[in-house]
């Protein structure tokens, strides 16, 4: 009942954003736009201590069971051994690129050794094994769009230097970004430095939810965050130098944000709220690198001196320290000021809800705001010159990894609707989607009780076959047709078109009510 009621809801909200105030629009992307889906090495990999591989931070955060269910990436998905099925996944897909991530520790399985030279030699299994994803992915022409650094910190690292926390670490990053381009740059141009570095510094060193597990809210998140940015933009700065004017590739940092909404869109106050929580969860990281090398004004003025402070050269470097803007965007959030912490880093005050009317999804905190999106891409417009926009992570969960996934469908229509909207009618420069993710996967803290996939993972089986939801047809569809072309236009055989999916979103809403009513 709960389930069903749940669909109700779901194919109720469907019917009034499709057809009411904010109607869907008909129209296809840019002829150059990019398709993608996304992955990261500890949520996908297993294979945790094979091929030469060392511990990392989640791992040791697994294994010291931090998890719901205390689940592990121990194995995962094993796409270790079953990346050549992956990449038929993905190829079936229909998309451009897909982004994956490198592990650190795969390549380079004792940082300390290789900086002091004790060991300059690369950890060979782990070399062939991105060689060998990246050079499948070639065959079938499709993009790798390689993100370096997805959480998985060597431990060594998080012992002996103290990990983000650590000044020195920024000389070690840039030791493994640079192993990294020189080792598959002539094959990947499409480079991310880190993901979502909010994610890092407040969940890893703020609230403890993630790994190291550190709680310290009023300083370490911060030293993280400006590690981070000095490591970001010394990378950027090596593959400038040393491998744009041969590889001829692109470098960027992907960073999460939910958009900040005013709990009462018509108060001065709850206005003002939103606009700091966004600088404070996108800016921290955005306005260093896309605006003006420092951090927002806001968060110097709320932060204070526990804000570390670059130097005039190191505003330098961060300044323009990009080729492009990867966003992971989700959901929405509602902002309202607040006289003490809400858990949200605490130094701006802030209280944050959802509405209850929004739908909801398999994850607490992912509700369904397809406007939301929209909103987001219109502030990275305003507040960062209209920058060139990849998205690089957006998706909906549910819990028991059902193949008849029509929320989902729902949640990538929708999306990505708005997303169309943002680029052709207000002007966003959004060059690419990703979504996330290929197949259910190990979901961080959440085990894998949280399900994002497109392919369903049996994790019960230990062969972890693969099943297409049927969100992923949806998705390829949208992609064949790129977009969501006039009806009557579209350029594939399909012909589900959109007004027919929303007739069935409405004919079982409809059902669903009149079960209800004779129940
Ligand atoms: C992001 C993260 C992904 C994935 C996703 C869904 O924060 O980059 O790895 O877990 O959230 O929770």
């Amino acid at each position: 009942m709960e389930i069903f009621l749940g669909f109700v809801l779901l194919s109720f909200n469907g019917y009034h954003s499709v057809i009411g105030t904010d109607d869907f629009y008909h129209d296809t992307f840019p002829n150059d736009f990019l398709w993608g889906v996304a992955t990261s090495s500890y949520q996908i990999e297993g294979a945790w201590n094979e091929g030469g591989k060392s511990e990392h931070i989640w791992d040791r955060f697994s294994h010291d069971n931090n998890n719901w269910h205390n689940d592990t990436g121990d194995i995962a998905c094993d796409s270790y051994h079953k990346y050549m099925e992956d990449i038929q996944l993905i190829r079936s897909l229909g998309v451009d690129f897909y982004r994956f991530s490198i592990a650190w520790t795969r390549i380079i399985p004792d940082p300390i050794a290789y900086r002091t030279g004790r060991n300059k030699s690369l950890n060979q299994p782990g070399v062939n094994y991105y060689n060998n994803v990246i050079n499948e992915l070639i065959k079938y022409n499709i993009k790798p769009l390689v993100t370096l650094y997805h959480w998985d910190l060597p431990q060594s690292l998080q012992e002996k230097i103290g990990g983000w926390n650590g000044s020195d670490i920024v000389d070690y990053y840039n030791d493994y970004a640079d192993a990294a381009f020189k080792t598959f740059g002539d094959r990947v141009k499409h480079w991310i430095t880190f993901n979502e570095p909010w994610v890092i510094c407040w969940m890893g060193h703020g609230s403890a939810e993630y790994a190291p597990g550190i709680k310290e809210p009023s300083v370490t998140p911060y030293r993280c965050g400006h590690h981070i940015i000095k490591s970001h933009a010394k990378a950027y700065d090596t593959y400038k130098h040393r491998y744009k004017t041969t590889q001829k590739g692109i470098v960027g940092i992907t960073m999460n944000s939910d958009t900040m909404h005013p709990k009462n869109e018509i108060n001065q106050e709850h206005i003002d709220a939103a606009e700091r929580g966004q600088q404070f969860m996108l800016g921290w990281f955005a306005h260093p690198i896309y605006k003006d090398g420092d951090y927002p004004k806001v968060m110097k003025d709320n932060i204070g001196d526990r804000l570390p402070k670059f130097t005039p050269q190191e505003i330098a470097l961060n300044n323009g320290s990009f080729d492009f803007f990867g966003l992971n965007h989700y959901t929405t959030v509602l902002v309202e000021p607040a006289k003490k912490e809400f858990g949200f880093p605490g130094d701006l005050r802030l209280q944050l809800s959802r509405d209850p009317s929004w739908t909801g999804s398999g994850s607490y905190w992912l509700k369904v705001v397809p406007w939301g999106f929209r909103d987001m891409l219109n502030w990275i417009k305003k507040e960062y010159n209209n920058p060139k926009v990849i998205i690089t992570e957006n998706g909906i969960t549910d819990n028991n990894g059902t193949t008849n996934d029509p929320h989902r469908i729902y949640y990538y229509r929708q999306y990505i609707n708005q997303l169309l909207k943002a680029i052709k009618q207000d002007g966003c420069n959004v060059f690419g989607y990703t979504a996330w993710c290929l197949l259910d996967t190990f979901e961080w803290n959440r085990g894998f009780h949280e399900k994002f996939g497109l392919h369903s993972t049996d994790f019960s089986d230990p062969a972890r076959p693969r099943t297409p939801k049927r969100s992923a047809a949806a998705y390829t569809e949208i992609v064949n047709q790129n977009g969501f072309p006039p009806v009557g236009t579209s350029t594939t055989a399909s012909s589900s078109s959109s007004d027919v999916q929303n007739l069935i979103m409405l004919i079982l809403l409809c059902v669903s009510f009149f079960c209800i009513l004779n129940e």
